[in-house]
């Protein structure tokens, strides 16, 4: 989430804008003393007063040098990088220097939550009531509702549809889903005022049967009863729900998530779009990521097949890595890959070609997981002719798909 502001720098009016014109702080003790640029101000963090004091270098179009801060429950000191923009200078978000800040943020808990504390500081913390809180591990920003339109119709929401919110903001993802296409669902945010506040619009879109909010942290939340589960966090916070949302999704739930990815999981889909009501960011973009959660399907699988009057063996051996696949089938005592291998939620398919006395035989598997059973068909096609049989396959070996070794994000270590 690039919450940078922009931050015009207008020494000659003594005055620190900060942008989206949402208010401007006076500087205090402003300096420049050839190429060392110095000067104060006070500005609210999680509505207490803080002083920051900024010290640095200008070198061409950029500014590098460090600002301390002080409050009554945040204190500490980060890297301060600026780049001059059109009239001004914009902050520039340093994740090596933020990953370095204190770690007096309210939630001793979470490391991230310091982490964001200081994206927060470097880069929002002036900006408008509506972006701040009280802590957490992503900064409220809402999605924009053409954006939040455009997620839902991705995941092809529908009355049948549960939808969950992770860090709901207020509320709009699941009041959506529940006004315009009749879902049901739940959000959870940290943050009590969004909580009560999606309560209440809820209530006013005349959806609080269908929509509710919940003051519950989301690394707590239950989320296995989605259908539907939307994020709009920050890409670190991404990578480590990640791990919850593989233990505890059912294949088939569909993941939709504003302008981050999951890092080595990638999208099935993703779209950029023009969102003109983004309050960050520069250029009024966002990006749509659109994963299905797969079945676990890595593991041996056996299933035979009547040919030609007789049974004929298949033994598959299939790895995973997310929803990617790749195999080798071991049929009538000769191995080949697989082809075409797709994954989707639990459908899967492949098709397997095997050299027959000179003629190509070409096997297409197409079916459902259910659990360690595969049912579905299979299309045999010799030459030009083709049968259809029943498939059903079943799992003797269950191995563990490559995603399940992948590491959370190592959370930087925080000085004393
Ligand atoms: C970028 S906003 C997204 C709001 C909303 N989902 C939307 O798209 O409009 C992220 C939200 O996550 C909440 N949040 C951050 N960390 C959280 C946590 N650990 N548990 C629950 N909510 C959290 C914040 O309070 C904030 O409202």
């Amino acid at each position: 989430m690039y919450l940078l502001p922009r931050v015009n720098l207008e020494l000659r009016s003594r005055l620190l804008e900060l942008k989206p014109g949402i208010r401007s702080v006076s500087l205090q003790n402003p300096r420049l003393r050839g190429d060392q640029i110095s000067f104060n101000f006070t500005a609210e963090v999680n509505g207490d007063p803080a002083r920051y004091e900024l010290d640095g270098r200008i070198e061409g179009d950029a500014i590098a040098g460090s600002a301390a801060l002080s409050g009554k429950r945040i204190r500490g000191r980060l890297d301060w990088n600026a780049k001059r923009i059109a009239g001004g200078w914009n902050q520039v978000q340093n994740r090596k220097a933020l990953a370095m800040i204190f770690g007096t943020a309210a939630r001793k808990t979470s490391h991230i939550a310091a982490k964001f504390c200081g994206v927060f500081l470097v880069t929002g913390f002036v900006s408008a009531p509506a972006f701040t809180q009280d802590y957490g591990d992503t900064p409220y920003v809402p999605t924009p509702q053409n954006v939040v339109d455009k997620m839902l119709e991705v995941a092809q929401v529908g009355p049948k549809d549960y939808v969950i919110d992770l860090g709901s903001g207020d509320g709009r993802m699941v009041i959506t889903a529940a006004k315009k296409y009749g879902a049901r669902g739940f959000g959870v945010d940290l943050d009590k005022r969004l909580v009560a506040m999606g309560n209440r619009l809820a209530a006013r879109a005349g959806v609080a049967d269908r929509a509710k909010f919940y003051a519950r942290d989301l690394y707590e939340t239950d989320v296995s009863r989605a259908t539907v589960l939307t994020i709009y966090l920050l890409p670190e916070v991404n990578l480590m729900v990640r791990p919850r949302l593989l233990a505890m999704l059912k294949p088939g739930t569909r993941i939709v998530s504003h302008d981050y990815d999951m890092g080595e999981w990638t999208p099935d889909l993703s779209l950029i779009l023009d969102a003109p009501d983004k309050p960050v960011g520069r250029d009024h973009r966002s990006k749509v990521f659109y994963w299905i959660m797969p079945a676990t399907v890595s593991g041996k699988w056996r299933w035979q097949l009547p040919v030609e009057g007789k049974p004929l063996n298949f033994e598959l051996a299939l790895h995973q890595n997310f929803q990617n696949i790749e195999g080798t089938v071991e049929v009538d005592g000769r191995k080949v890959a697989i082809e075409d291998a797709k994954l989707a939620g639990t459908q899967i398919g492949f098709s397997v070609v095997v050299n027959d006395n000179g003629a190509s035989l070409r096997y297409q598997f197409s079916g459902r997981i259910v659990n360690n059973a595969i049912e579905g068909q299979a299309q045999i096609m010799r030459d030009q002719a083709g049968r259809q049989l029943a498939w059903n396959a079943t799992r003797t070996e269950l191995w563990e798909p490559a995603h399940a070794s992948l590491k959370p994000p190592q959370l930087p270590q925080m000085p004393n």
